[in-house]
């Protein structure tokens, strides 16, 4: 598992990002799916990347360095109900250029709320994403909230809408935050990435 974590800097766009020193793994979802928990299960530090129960709590690109080497990034999350056309249009401007132009993110983990059958603006992301070539995994948040059956259903029909449009299905994880679920698969994995 990962040592050493700690915050670097927020950017509030692509160019203001750091320098490019080590991998980078991304998360991003739904706002409120649960990423900036995750990365905190994940480094193992409660409190590293800020939460909140009400939505758009990240706004910006938030990069910590694992181990001196990598970083776990925080992105802002997209479906918030209540931010302004401008905000969207910043956000997705910041997205875009991060996730398609950074050189050395590596993978992005798009979250997505396990309680839920498949939502429209999930799915479409992860298109976009096929379409502009990011390579993805799922991450299923939130497996704490009811029974892991339930969880596995949903994302059986997850798996299932994919199959329309897609030939293969990305890695697939399941996780809680509160819990621990799935962190040292999910660790592993990554150590995985991190090691080609
Ligand atoms: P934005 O930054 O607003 O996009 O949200 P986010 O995706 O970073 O979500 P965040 O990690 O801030 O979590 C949102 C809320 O969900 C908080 O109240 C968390 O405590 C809660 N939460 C996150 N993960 C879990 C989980 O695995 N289980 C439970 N029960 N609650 C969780
Ligand atoms: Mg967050």
């Amino acid at each position: 598992m990962f040592e050493k974590a700690e915050f670097v800097i927020s950017s509030p766009s692509l160019e203001k990002c750091p320098e490019l020193t080590g991998a980078e793994i991304a998360f991003i979802g739904r706002s409120n799916v649960g990423k900036s928990s995750l990365i905190n299960m994940l480094a193992g530090q409660k409190k590293l990347a800020k939460t909140s129960g009400v939505p758009g709590k990240t706004q910006l690109i938030n990069h910590f360095k694992i181990d001196e080497q990598w970083y776990l990034v925080d992105l802002p999350g997209y479906g918030f109900a209540k931010s302004s056309k401008k905000n969207r249009k910043a956000w997705a401007q910041m997205i875009e250029d991060y996730l398609g132009l950074r050189d050395n993110l590596t993978i992005v983990f798009v979250l997505v709320d396990s309680r839920l059958p498949p939502q429209k603006i999930d799915l479409e992301f992860i298109e976009w994403c096929g379409e502009n070539a990011i390579p993805f995994a799922l991450v299923f948040t939130k497996a704490d909230k009811q029974s892991v059956n339930k969880g596995q259903q949903n994302i059986a029909k997850f798996k299932k809408v994919m199959l329309q449009s897609w030939e293969a299905l990305p890695p697939i994880f399941l996780t809680s935050a509160e819990s621990g679920y799935g962190r040292e698969e999910l660790s592993r994995y990554i150590e995985g990435i991190l090691e080609n």
